[in-house]
């Protein structure tokens, strides 16, 4: 999410830019998805399952910070309990079915299942937890997809240095043939790393999530390279070894949020704020030439220059690695939130602290309350940035398969959202209207099924379509109006913005 929000300037040039979008995704009334587009949910391990120190499994650095620091979170809340899923897998599951899903997005805790971070020891109890999950899912035909790290990596390795170590990429290749080899028999989807960016510039070059390194311009970028190379070992991982027994797929879900020209003049600038803020990540992968964007090398490798450093910053790729790196997704994961406006004029020199990501990338992104909806600061609610982005990503990348992993709207709890149920169908509708002219979505996952632990914010954003009740030890879930909503778009696989829920209890739909 945005870390500055710069609320005075002229809406005017927003405006203008906007219109004709505002009006595009509202043409229909009702809406058909094509056929065979699936619709999930999506959670995180750390988020959702609690039983932190439960059966064998070891401390992850969120587990680490959260409790050595509790405060850091707003609400000093942790993720020992969460939702408890660990323990009531089945009632999420139940709700899965209650919504008519297809498929549910979960995420594997590395230290749950290797206690020591290696392959060395196996936790039998942390294996049994997600065999149970699998079979509970795929005995009511939902399919499980797989992110192997969501975030909460072993504390061990991060005493060894995390993403910062280059040794992390044998380290994640071995832990992704781990999980391939106990679930690769069912599990036919998998996301290696959720969100790069957050990992690598929020957790190590800046301080807003786990393992706050705040090494700014520098660590964002050794860890950049690092799970690039982790991510493509363990594509080639099963490419080589997984593959032709277990005819799965394996991507990676990126954080893309659309970055705007505040007005014609800022084009450019708005154009180098997506390759730094995401086609960073993506080039490197779904170019044909590979490696990080020219602009990102060219412009971190000067600043380096200037400011005496003996060599770029940015960790290069050599051109082996470029090579091992290159066309190793077989589908383009997308989480997608909000759209930020972009500017550039002297204001920005010694805008940000130097050297820095920021200033290597030398623009100014701002949100205006003119697209605040309800009462978060979190989503800003901007469909038509949704469908910007969704088109960028046809046109560079050769219009690649895209899964929406993540896409979703917080409130501060509630179950009347209608805040969310606006936000989910105007940025389906901006969705529907990138795949009518060609863009090739097969999938989206709502963010998420029910409320969680939502990192640096605790428990005061709230994502779920089920509401969960953290005052009641039993974390009992209720269904939200968005519930209701996201379930009527399943079961008629159409957007009816007309609709209204009458049921407020939910039921099964028998298939
Ligand atoms: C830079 O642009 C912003 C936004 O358009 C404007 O408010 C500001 O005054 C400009 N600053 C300079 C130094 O030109």
């Amino acid at each position: 999410m945005m870390l500055r929000f710069l609320t005075l300037f002229a809406l005017i040039f927003c405006i203008s830019v906007t219109e004709s979008h505002k009006i595009k995704s509202a043409r229909h009334d009702v809406r058909n998805f094509p056929e065979g587009f699936l619709f999930g949910t999506a959670t995180a391990s750390y988020q959702v399952e609690g039983a932190w120190d439960v059966d064998g499994k070891a401390p992850n650095i969120w587990d680490h910070m959260t409790h050595n620091d509790p405060c850091l979170i707003k609400d000093c809340s942790n993720g020992d309990i969460a939702d408890n899923s660990y323990y009531l897998y089945k009632r999420d599951v139940e709700m899965m079915r209650e919504l008519g899903i297809k498929f549910y997005r979960f995420s594997l805790s590395w230290p749950r299942i290797l206690p020591t971070s290696f392959p060395d020891e196996i936790n039998e109890a942390g294996v049994q937890y997600y065999n149970n999950l699998i079979d509970e899912l795929l005995k009511y035909n939902i399919e499980p997809m797989i992110t192997l790290y969501h975030w909460d990596l072993p504390q061990k390795l991060q005493e060894l240095g995390g993403w910062t170590n280059p040794f992390i990429v044998d380290w994640f290749g071995d832990y992704a043939r781990i999980a391939y080899r106990l679930f690769g028999d069912r599990v036919k989807y998998w996301m290696t790393i959720n969100e790069p960016y957050q990992v690598c510039y929020q957790g190590y070059g800046d301080v807003t999530k786990a393992p706050r390194l705040n090494m700014k311009g520098i660590a964002e970028y050794m860890c950049g390279k690092n799970l690039l190379m982790a991510h493509a070992r363990a594509y080639h991982i099963y490419d080589d070894e997984f593959r032709s027994s277990q005819n799965g797929v394996v991507f990676i879900a990126y954080s893309a949020q659309w970055y705007e020209p505040e007005s014609e003049n800022e084009i450019q600038a708005a154009e180098e704020c997506n390759q730094f803020m995401w086609a960073f990540y993506v080039h490197p992968i779904f170019s044909e030439t590979g490696d990080y964007p020219p602009i990102v090398k060219e412009r971190v490798a000067a600043k380096s220059a200037e400011q005496g450093f003996a060599r770029s910053r940015l960790i290069e790729f050599t051109p082996e690695e470029v090579d091992y790196v290159r066309d190793t997704a077989d589908i383009f994961g997308l989480n997608h939130y909000s759209t930020n406006f972009v500017y550039r004029n002297d204001s920005v020199n010694g805008y940000y602290e130097s050297p820095s990501f920021y200033d290597d990338m030398g623009v100014i992104m701002y949100q205006t309350d003119e697209y605040k909806i309800g009462e978060s600061d979190f989503t800003k609610s901007i469909p038509w940035g949704f469908y910007k982005l969704l088109t960028k990503i046809r046109e560079d990348y050769n219009n690649p398969t895209v899964f929406i992993c993540e896409n979703g709207f917080a409130t501060h709890g509630g179950l009347n959202d209608d805040d969310r149920v606006q936000n989910m169908r105007t940025y389906l509708s901006a969705m529907l209207d990138a795949i009518e002219e060609g863009s090739d979505v097969r999938a989206y996952a709502f963010w998420s099924l029910m409320d969680n632990f939502e990192w640096m914010q605790g428990y005061i954003e709230r994502f779920g379509l089920y509401e969960v009740d953290y005052e009641d030890p039993e974390r009992t879930r209720t269904p939200r109006k968005s519930a209701f909503v996201y379930k009527e778009i399943v079961k008629t696989h159409s957007l009816d913005f007309h609709y209204e829920p009458t049921d407020t209890v939910m039921t099964i739909d028998e298939l």
